[in-house]
């Protein structure tokens, strides 16, 4: 990489800007993070949230592991150093679509405190809320809904977070989910009025 870099580049602003988008959009862009197990609900209760959205008339983008693995990130797997990378990249897109004046929703395990951490100091202050999407690590492995914990006890799996694999939960999300008590329907709509409330819904 060191070869590559440049110690030559100058950010280039335009004539528009963040709050120019914001007022043509009628909405504030911010990065909804949903971190969890494997099987804990994130895409689904990602998708129920973006319909939602989307009925009131708020650009809304989501952003979900499985699907930003098999492009942009295509060339990661999931040793530490990929998982890292691979969160890196996707904060950097939350952070232009954010820029964009969209709300994003983002939905990837992200398993460790400090990738998550750092994707909230790049973004800065109110753009970035991280929403525990919380279930225990059995009850997961009961939906097991991509019949991963099953390969991953079988061992055809490694690394696979919760079961060879750290997860560290968030010490101070702005949210959490309870997901072995909350419907999917009233997650979404918790983290709708919280967006709602908070004034991400008008410029
Ligand atoms: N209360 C609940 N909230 C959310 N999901 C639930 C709930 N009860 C059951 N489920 C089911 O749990 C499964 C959650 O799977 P989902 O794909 O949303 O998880 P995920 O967190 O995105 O996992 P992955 O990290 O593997 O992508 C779904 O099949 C969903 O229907
Ligand atoms: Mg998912």
């Amino acid at each position: 990489m060191g070869s590559t870099h440049s110690n030559n580049l100058t950010r280039h602003d335009g004539h528009v800007d963040r709050a120019d988008r914001q007022r043509l959009l009628g909405q504030k862009g911010v990065t909804i993070w949903m971190t969890g197990l494997s099987g804990s609900g994130k895409s689904t209760i990602a998708c129920l949230l973006e319909k939602m959205l989307i009925e009131r008339g708020r650009l809304v983008y989501r952003l979900d592991g499985d699907n930003l693995r098999l492009g942009l990130n295509k060339n990661l797997g999931f040793s530490a150093e990929d998982r890292t990378e691979n969160i890196r990249r996707v904060g950097e897109v939350a952070k232009l679509f954010t820029d964009a004046g969209l709300i994003v929703i983002a939905s990837f395990i992200s398993p460790y405190r400090r990738d998550r951490d750092a994707v909230r100091a790049a973004m800065g202050g109110g753009d970035f809320i991280e929403v525990f999407v919380n279930v225990s690590l059995a009850e997961a492995e009961k939906r097991d809904p991509k019949g991963l914990y099953k390969k991953a006890r079988a061992g055809q799996i490694t690394a696979f977070t919760g079961v060879d694999d750290p997860y560290e939960p968030p010490e101070k999300p702005e949210i959490v989910l309870d997901t072995e008590h909350a419907s999917p329907d009233q997650s979404a709509s918790r983290v709708f009025d919280f967006l709602d409330r908070g004034g991400y819904l008008r410029s």
